[in-house]
């Protein structure tokens, strides 16, 4: 039955359930408590209330067409611009003067863009794209850290109809090319570098060792980001952006109008084999989707500060910092730094000082503040939180108390999210305004969003039971394809349970899960190749695959482990070809390769070298056990190795490494 990862998960006890304090149910959005039964009984047409939070060139008349699933239509008929939507309409409605974004840099500077000056900015890069050649439809890849550029950027391409592709720019020059090159992606966004605690990073020499390695030709564009601090040569086809700009000053470029089908970007993850998917988000329905779960989950009001610490080079980013908030005219805070730096209060002193609103970080955050403990929390002001919330792993009932006390002074509800770069946006968790929250599980599933956890042949488990969370009907949020083709996202994501054709599409997550009697989903970690290492998604097969590119590697094998804390870490386990010894030399060099392929988020923390991996009878190696062992649990089932003597011998290797 259900396997997952060694994503060390305790299922702790839930915490007893809390209800909202009625001062927040007073404000919030979304009260109904209706609401729920109300989606269900107008289903699809529930979600014209999503459709509605936006503003459409060629109303909708269709809501959902399922004609061809599991590619399902949303809001078919509509013609939009996401653009349009994240700020000509709110200049329109009398708020040009109203902050949009409020960008706090590494060094303490910060940067205040209002709804008016965002849209000079987004026109004149847009007019700088055209002028590059860029036409609707071709793909833009942006390869920035958190500098305003960067949204400026995404809203940009959104208004001359390019998908964006955005690369965390924290992964490698090799990981880069892999993503230009699988999206056939003409046009580069970079800068100089960027400051790291201090000091500056090089990003351009990576973004220009990727473009070594490119069939096609590439337009670059370079934000200088730190000037004399890092002196760059713009070479052939590379242009600055300033001077770009600079050229459009003033200027204004007509939203172009998009179908709602119509791709506003893609993002690429980590799947199931080696390659990275690019998973695509459609323009009406995303858009609605990340508005609407803005509005109901997280409460957001156009006067609000909002604030996610996500890195906008992820799916959290891209529908929490930017169109989500955008798309309601609310205020957006954009960090470009680390919770640590200048000291372990700067979160805290930012939330202070720009009376923020709705704070949204990941559990990885939360259990380091709580392990710096409370004096940095307490030497600032943090009253002006109204809701707090949680995404990306599991927040075990101990940091939601600490979060909830702590951050939330006891007064703020917490919203534990679960969802993934192809949901789009939130699918399982509290209304902050309807539900108790049950610290440890992540909630309910949202109105009409249809999660099941289920057992191999597609049936429900009971309560309590382990299975693979899926979704069974769509929502306006959901990916629509793969980039890299229809038939890959079927297989990826897509099962039916029975021959007949009508049967329905089921969409499994990756992830095991647990319900309760109530009905609220306790995440229990990914059942595929695929870790969370502090809220980066990792493919294990792509990191073998680096590994197996090193001299002297023989096979190997990548699991998530937990060595006790409540952490996961990479593992990887290697043998090696006859005639090369296993040693730091090879440990070291086999860390860089995965460092180079992927970036430093992949690092192997162990490289445990043994002289055959475990095996089963069919030859296939046994990550499970892999896993047992590198969390140091009891070990499963192993009648079926092949080679039982070798455990005693990677066990005995992992606990020395
Ligand atoms: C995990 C991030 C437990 C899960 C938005 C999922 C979570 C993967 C939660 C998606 C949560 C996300 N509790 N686990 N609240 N939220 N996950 O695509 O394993 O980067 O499949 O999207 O993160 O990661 P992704």
């Amino acid at each position: 039955m259900v396997d997952r990862n060694g994503q060390g998960r305790d299922v702790s006890p839930s915490g007893s359930p809390t209800r909202p304090p009625s001062s927040f149910v007073e404000q919030a959005n979304v009260t109904d408590e209706g609401i729920y039964e109300t989606f269900e009984d107008e289903w699809p047409e529930c979600w014209d209330r999503a459709g509605s939070l936006l503003e459409w060139d060629q109303e909708y008349e269709t809501i959902l067409d399922d004609s061809d699933a599991p590619f399902y239509r949303w809001f078919p008929d509509g013609k939009l611009n996401a653009s349009y939507n994240c700020l000509d309409r709110h200049l329109e409605a009398g708020r040009k003067n109203h902050a949009a974004i409020w960008w706090e840099g590494k060094r303490g500077e910060s940067e205040t863009y209002t709804y008016r000056e965002l849209f000079v900015a987004v026109n004149e890069f847009a007019a700088a794209l055209r002028e590059l050649g860029v036409e609707e439809d071709d793909v833009v890849t942006i390869y920035l850290p958190m500098i305003p550029e960067l949204p400026v950027a995404m809203l940009s391409c959104a208004r001359i109809g390019a998908p964006h592709s955005v690369v965390f720019a924290g992964l490698s020059a090799d990981a880069l090319a892999t993503r230009m090159e699988a999206a056939d992606s003409e046009y580069l966004l970079t800068c100089d570098g960027y400051y790291r605690r201090g000091d500056a990073f090089n990003q351009k020499s990576k973004a220009d060792n990727a473009l070594l390695s490119l069939s096609q030709d590439v337009s670059t564009v370079v934000v200088d980001r730190l000037g004399e601090d890092l002196p760059h040569v713009l070479g052939e086809n590379q242009y600055d952006y300033d001077d770009l700009t600079a050229a459009h000053e003033g200027e204004t470029v007509e939203p172009v109008t998009r179908d709602a089908e119509d791709m506003l970007f893609l993002m690429y993850t980590s799947g199931t084999t080696g390659e990275p998917k690019g998973v695509v988000h459609s323009t009406g329905g995303y858009l609605s989707y990340a508005a609407w779960t803005s509005h109901a989950v997280l409460d957001i009001k156009p006067d609000d500060t909002h604030w996610c610490s996500a890195d906008i080079g992820w799916i959290t980013g891209h529908s929490y910092i930017v169109y989500g908030p955008l798309a309601l005219g609310t205020t957006t805070v954009m960090y470009e730094g680390t919770p640590d730096y200048p000291d372990r209060d700067r979160l805290w002193e930012i939330v202070d000082r720009n009376a923020v609103d709705v704070f949204y970080t990941a559990p990885t955050a939360i259990q380091a503040f709580m392990k710096w403990g409370t004096e940095y929390p307490d030497r600032h002001d943090l009253t002006s939180l109204r809701l707090l919330g949680s995404v990306g792993e599991p927040l075990s009932p101990r940091p939601w108390r600490w979060y909830h006390e702590h951050i939330g002074g006891g007064e703020c509800p917490i919203v534990d999210t679960w969802w993934q770069t192809e949901t789009g946006g939130i699918a399982i968790t509290t209304l902050p305004g309807v539900s108790e929250m049950k610290p440890g599980a992540a909630g309910p599933p949202l109105p009409s969003i249809d999660a099941r956890v289920v057992d191999d042949d597609g049936a429900a488990v009971g309560p309590g039971e382990d299975g693979y969370l899926t979704i069974q009907t769509p929502w306006p949020g959901m990916a629509t394809t793969l980039y890299d083709g229809d038939d890959e996202f079927v297989e990826e994501y897509w099962r039916q349970f029975s021959e007949s054709e009508d049967d329905e599409w089921v969409y499994f997550s990756g992830d095991a899960a647990q319900v309760d009697e109530d009905g609220y989903v306790t995440i229990l970690g990914r059942v595929d190749d695929v870790i969370n290492v502090a809220g980066h998604r990792l493919s294990t097969m792509e990191i073998e695959s680096a590994i197996l590119d090193v001299d002297g590697v023989a096979e190997a094998a990548v699991v998530g482990g937990t060595s006790g804390a409540n952490r996961t870490d990479v593992y990887a386990y290697v043998s090696t070809e006859n005639d090369y010894e296993p040693g730091d030399a090879l440990s070291r060099t086999i860390v860089s390769t995965v460092e180079a392929a992927i970036g430093p988020i992949a690092r192997p923390e162990e490289v445990i070298f043994t002289s055959e991996l475990p095996k089963t009878r069919s030859g296939k190696i046994m990550r499970r056990l892999l896993e047992d062992i590198a969390s140091g649990d009891e070990l499963g089932d192993t009648s079926a190795l092949r080679n039982p003597e070798i455990v005693g011998e990677i066990q005995a290797a992992t606990r020395t490494e």
